[in-house]
């Protein structure tokens, strides 16, 4: 018998139970059934993903859903495959580029214009360990896409979120963050050697900081914060990582990756879970491991970086300069949704979700 069967079958057969067991042990899906009619979703980063298949199936479950992507063409496809697979024509492609402050503050106008309610807002879009990019506005591109885009968007969409009450704001954020360190003298890596590994650990624990201290500030309003670590799922979020940059593993290494991690569909269970559990109906400022609740990072626990973080997210964002005054920068010319919005009045609806 030659010397290589044994370790060749072992580990065949650790692969294969690891591929049968995977998805139990990484979570398993959203136990609630709560549907969504009458209700507005707006989703970042929607195109592909976990947020595609958050759509998906906020859309199979009858909410009125809002896919924020920079990219239209994919947006659009992914919107058309969507109200295809679920029969819901009410899926909306409409362009947000989060590395954008004009683009953001666009797309907040269009949507309240447009929207009489925004009833969960997922704040999902992320990018990973990219190169040392800066955003439009002169932003690391990880901290500036991953916190401040949302940080502004969620900001600006606040008024819409307290009308729709109780309503729902959930904040893609990662294990990572468990890593992660807020250099305040530093955010936006300007002046030491830029680690890409750590901007993005940094801008993950931020979603943390922001969750807890917004989810403090809207106290009493009926709007709820909460962040969520979907577990570790195939995606082309690792499209900037090694993984993805050569023949080998491109061809080897990324489908025996996909093999042991959850799919996409179940990495889209705790934003989905948290978007629509009966029994999650005002709680706040919580982070989840997949489905379950825990406690976060000491870091992330400090309030007084979370509120030093939400300071200088207003400055940087130009926040403060807005609060009162009605913004005037959405455009005749902005970017249509991709189909109609009015001709569907959803009603006012009691309860986060309907069961
Ligand atoms: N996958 C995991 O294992 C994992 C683990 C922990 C946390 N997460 C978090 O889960 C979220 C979703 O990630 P994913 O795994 O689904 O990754 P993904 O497949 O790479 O999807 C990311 C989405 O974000 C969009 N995006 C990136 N930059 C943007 C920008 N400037 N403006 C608007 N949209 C932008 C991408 O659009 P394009 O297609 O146009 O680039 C894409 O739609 C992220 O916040 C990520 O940090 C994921």
């Amino acid at each position: 018998m030659s010397k290589y069967v044994l370790p060749v079958s072992v580990f065949g057969t650790v692969i294969g139970c690891a591929v049968l067991v995977k998805n139990h042990v990484t979570g398993g899906r959203c136990p609630s059934k709560a549907k969504l009619n009458g209700k507005t979703v707006i989703i970042t980063g929607a195109n592909t993903g976990i947020g595609k298949e958050t759509a998906r199936e906020l859309a199979q479950r009858g909410g009125r859903i809002i896919m924020g992507c920079r990219d239209m063409e994919k947006c659009e496809a992914a919107a058309k495959e969507i109200r295809g697979n679920t029969l819901n024509p009410h899926v909306y492609a409409c362009h947000l580029d989060l590395a954008s402050m004009k683009s953001i503050r666009e797309f907040a106008e269009r949507i309240k214009e447009k929207e009489q309610r925004v009833d969960v807002l997922i704040n999902n879009a992320g990018v990973m360990r990219c190169p040392a990019w800066k955003t439009e506005d002169g932003f690391d591109m990880q901290f500036g896409v991953n916190h401040l885009g949302h940080f502004l968007l969620t900001n600006l969409l606040l008024d819409r979120l307290k009308e729709s009450a109780p309503s729902r704001v959930i904040n893609l954020a990662s294990l990572a963050h468990l890593v992660g360190k807020m250099d305040f003298e530093d955010l936006n890596w300007e002046s030491r050697k830029f680690d890409t590994k750590q901007a993005y650990c940094q801008s993950k624990l931020a979603n943390v900081l922001f969750t807890r201290e917004m989810a403090k500030r809207l106290q009493g309003t009926g709007v709820t914060v909460n962040a969520v670590h979907p577990g570790v799922v195939s995606t082309e979020l690792g499209r900037h990582t090694g993984l993805h940059q050569s023949q080998f593993s491109n061809t080897v290494l990324s489908p025996l990756f996909s093999l042991l991690v959850k799919n996409p569909e179940l990495g889209a269970q705790p934003s989905i879970y948290l978007a629509v559990a009966e029994e999650l109906e005002g709680v706040t400022g919580r982070y989840y491991d997949v489905l379950t609740e825990k406690e976060p990072a000491p870091q992330a626990m400090d309030e007084e970086a979370a509120r030093r973080l939400w300071e200088i997210s207003s400055k940087l964002v130009g926040l403060k300069e807005d609060q009162g005054q009605s913004s005037n920068s959405c455009h005749a010319d902005l970017p249509a949704l991709s189909q109609q919005t009015h001709g569907q009045n959803p009603g006012p609806v009691v309860g986060t979700v309907e069961s």
